[in-house]
């Protein structure tokens, strides 16, 4: 299938690969600094204004299958089995059935997106995808007319999933899409990224990326795909409502309840680099402004 969007970004804009596997240990140096800021050893106020998302990032774990303490994705998700692995599509399709991964890889063109990725406590980075149009899987199972949403969900597999043992959030995790930002052409599953498989914490083998949305709308190790006219529930929205809603959708001018939105930390900037400003739909205005028109964008965060 020909590309149906040009990349903005190149090679050169890319977050050196080994920033991305080892941003845990670079986040827990910045939130150190940042603890000395507080202590008034380096203040600079602009530290001062959002030491939060820091605080949280070293108690914040991003694959909480895997466990919420800082490093347990990485030292716990080697046991999880990617292969043989299947994606139910089922809903509101006119083919649903369970659909092998190899057969989707097989039946689907794979090609690279270099997108921003922005994560909801401020701080982002420049990410090499491998995968494919989320469009091209749901119109290969045929979408319904009464489809409004998309639900996903991830594996629920305790053995293997060490965290899934203690009700930390209620499994599997689940994210949401309206149907038109699922069939948007920025919308990819990922299957690679740098070039290779995507490493089991980061989400093997199939994991959603929507770049003009904060971080955790990128549900990873995707088992069930759902099409539905309810708009579905999404884990963080679950957790904390008044913090975390359905379209997350990245913007400047929406601040989280506990830290502003309106500058990121880009990662591999250095320590006490600049912030720099978040752009509307990190960057991708022009590309998704028109889903939401008219729409006001801080009571639908
Ligand atoms: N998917 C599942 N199944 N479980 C999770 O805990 N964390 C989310 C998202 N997807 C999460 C998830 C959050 S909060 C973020 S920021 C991204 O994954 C992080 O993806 P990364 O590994 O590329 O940083």
């Amino acid at each position: 299938m020909a590309h149906r969007w040009t990349n903005d970004l190149t090679q050169d804009d890319v977050t050196p690969e080994h920033l991305y596997m080892n941003r845990r240990q670079i986040m827990l140096a910045a939130a150190a600094g940042v603890g000395l800021a507080g202590l008034g050893a380096r203040a600079n106020a602009e530290e001062a204004l959002v030491p939060n998302p820091w605080e949280d990032i070293t108690q914040y774990n991003n694959f909480y299958e895997f466990g919420t303490g800082k490093g347990d994705p990485a030292a716990n998700a080697g046991a999880l089995t990617t292969d043989p692995w299947t994606v139910k599509i089922d809903g509101m399709v006119d083919t649903p059935g369970d659909y092998a991964f190899k057969d989707i890889m097989a039946a689907m063109t794979i090609e690279e997106r270099i997108y921003r990725l922005r994560c909801v406590e401020a701080w982002s980075m420049i990410v090499p995808w491998n995968g494919f149009e989320l469009a091209d899987l749901l119109e290969m199972a045929g979408v319904q007319p009464e489809a409004k949403y998309v639900r996903f969900e991830t594996l629920v597999r305790p053995e293997e999933m060490i965290g899934q043992k203690y009700r930390t959030i209620e499994w599997p995790y689940v994210e949401g899409l309206r149907l038109d930002e699922a069939m948007h052409p920025l919308t990819i599953m990922a299957t690679g990224i740098y070039g290779k498989t995507i490493p089991n914490q980061n989400g093997a083998p199939i994991r959603l990326v929507v770049p003009w949305k904060y971080g955790f709308k990128s549900i990873k190790s995707i088992v069930r795909i759902t099409l539905t006219d309810q708009e579905p529930l999404n884990t963080w929205q679950q957790i904390l409502p008044n913090e975390y809603g359905f379209y997350a959708n990245v913007n400047p001018s929406v601040d989280h309840p506990r830290w502003t939105q309106a500058t990121e930390r880009k990662i591999g900037g250095g320590l006490f680099s600049k912030r720099v400003p978040t752009l509307m739909f990190n960057g991708y205005e022009k590309e998704v402004a028109g889903l939401y028109d008219g729409m006001d964008l801080a009571r639908f965060y």
